[in-house]
């Protein structure tokens, strides 16, 4: 006997290097637990189908506990032969109970064990990841609001362009990771679809409620199709993508952290808790954290792509290639887990220089402020935008500050200048007019606040 689950029609020994090469043990043993789940859920199948006795179910049910157990207390002895997790488990579920485990695996197939284990994986994993990216909303939106009347550049091409609220920057990111939860709930939905019962490719001939499957293991729906079910990896497909999406924002946040915690800079200072010195020069304090969530995007984005291309071109059905999909959903949900924690980490430790972001403002940053304001005067926007230039060209020429022209020599580029010009001049002025919803104005970020907000208490 070659030890082998599939030992019957081989008489040859496996070479040692294919051995390690087919191998899964050493990643897919983070299954072990769902394995432990589908196999009870199956073998209640069977004995409604009539093909296992309420004893042997018993036993059945009693040795996977045992199995589980020792998987929990770091007891669970792998063979060299056990090849992947299915196998471990049925090995050992046989050493502890006898023959009755052979017929646990009756009507199934790896096939739509595998895949059915790696959705329980996944839903389970779901939630994980969803509590973290919401602790890390909750983290900036508490920011948020306690920082509301900071006022700083908001950069366009990185050139200055208009003042913001630095809460209107956080709310900036914090709301697109809004969208990454909401994103991450709606593959979990298509993650929750039962494939057990579909076999190796055909389907169960055994009669197998597959409904009765459904609930015992709480999935939302069945699959339709059992080719379909035992092959596709769309939601794996779309989780590294959710994964490589939320990368995205959160690689921008740390791009635009790692900047304004430079010294020409100096909007913010990361924690000592978050940053790390150089070995050759005393004064550093380098953002690594953020670094690293920026360079972690790269790695996530990696196992999207590659998944990819390992589905591209496969022909239909189970193919050993699939047995690829775990190492990429298991390293990308450990990447996502650090990433999440790190990055609350750095924004609840953040410190911030207000003095420093207010001296960063100049009144070229109004220019914009000084169009509506002879829109206000009743000038077309156009003519307006010109004559905005004209004044920033006029005080680049002279060598003074935009706000510095004197009120004659506006008037020179329009008569719609008046005294009140000067209330342009005011960066907290120039913030509250950007009332509409969505804005910079106070009203409008304790509007941003409150929205988010709902949807934190709605999780
Ligand atoms: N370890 C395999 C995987 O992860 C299990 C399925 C193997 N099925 C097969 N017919 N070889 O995909």
């Amino acid at each position: 006997e070659s030890g082998k689950l599939w030992g019957g029609r081989f008489v040859g020994t496996v070479d040692p290097i294919m051995e390690k090469f087919n191998s899964s043990i050493t990643y897919d043993r983070h299954l072990w637990e769902v394995d432990v789940q589908g196999s009870k859920a199956y073998s209640r199948g069977l004995e409604k189908a009539g093909l296992l006795t309420k004893a042997e179910v018993d036993e059945i049910l009693h040795g996977l506990d045992k199995v589980a157990e020792e998987w929990a207390q770091d007891t669970f002895k792998l063979n060299p032969n056990d090849e992947d997790i299915h196998t471990a488990n049925e090995r050992r579920l046989k050493e502890l109970i006898g023959e009755t485990a052979g017929k646990l695996h009756t009507g199934r197939s790896r096939n739509d064990q595998v895949v059915t284990d790696l959705r329980l994986w996944m839903r389970q994993n779901c939630w994980t990841l969803s509590a973290l990216l919401w602790g890390l909303i909750r983290t900036m939106v508490d920011r948020a609001e306690a920082e509301r009347d900071i006022l700083f550049p908001g950069y366009t091409h990185l050139q200055r362009a208009q003042p913001i609220r630095w809460s209107h920057w956080i709310l900036s990111h914090a709301v697109a990771l809004t969208r990454d939860s909401e994103r991450l709930l709606e593959v979990q939905k298509r993650i929750n679809v039962l494939p057990l019962g579909s076999g190796a490719i055909a389907g169960n001939p055994l009669g197998v409620d597959r409904e009765l499957l459904r609930a015992e293991l709480n999935f939302g729906a069945i699959t339709l199709n059992s080719m379909d079910a035992t092959s596709e990896r769309d939601f794996v497909a779309e989780f590294l993508f959710w994964a490589s999406l939320c990368m995205t924002h959160l690689s921008r946040m740390a791009e635009d952290l790692i900047l304004y915690s430079t010294k020409e800079f100096s909007f913010v200072q990361l924690s000592d808790a978050y940053s790390t010195g150089s070995s050759l020069m005393p004064q550093k304090k380098n953002p690594d954290s953020l670094e690293l969530i920026r360079s972690k995007a790269g790695r996530v984005f990696g196992r999207c792509a590659g998944l990819l291309m390992t589905l591209k071109g496969l022909p239909s059905t189970y193919n050993k290639d699939l047995q690829e999909d775990k190492e990429a959903v298991f390293e990308v949900s450990d990447t996502m887990s650090a990433v999440l924690q790190v990055a609350t980490g750095i924004i609840s430790t953040l410190q911030i220089h207000p003095e420093n972001m207010a001296r960063a403002l100049s009144p070229d940053m109004l220019a914009t402020d000084l169009a509506y304001y002879l829109v206000r005067k009743g000038m077309p926007f156009r003519q307006a935008h010109e004559a905005s230039g004209k004044a920033v060209f006029m005080a680049e020429t002279k060598g003074v500050a935009l706000n510095q022209l004197s009120l004659q020599e506006l008037q020179t580029i329009s008569p719609l200048f008046s005294g009140d010009v000067s209330h342009v001049w005011d960066y907290g002025h120039s913030v509250e007019q950007y009332a509409a919803l969505g804005g910079t104005a106070r009203s409008s970020v304790d509007w941003q606040i409150s929205q988010v907000r709902a949807l934190l208490r709605a999780q």
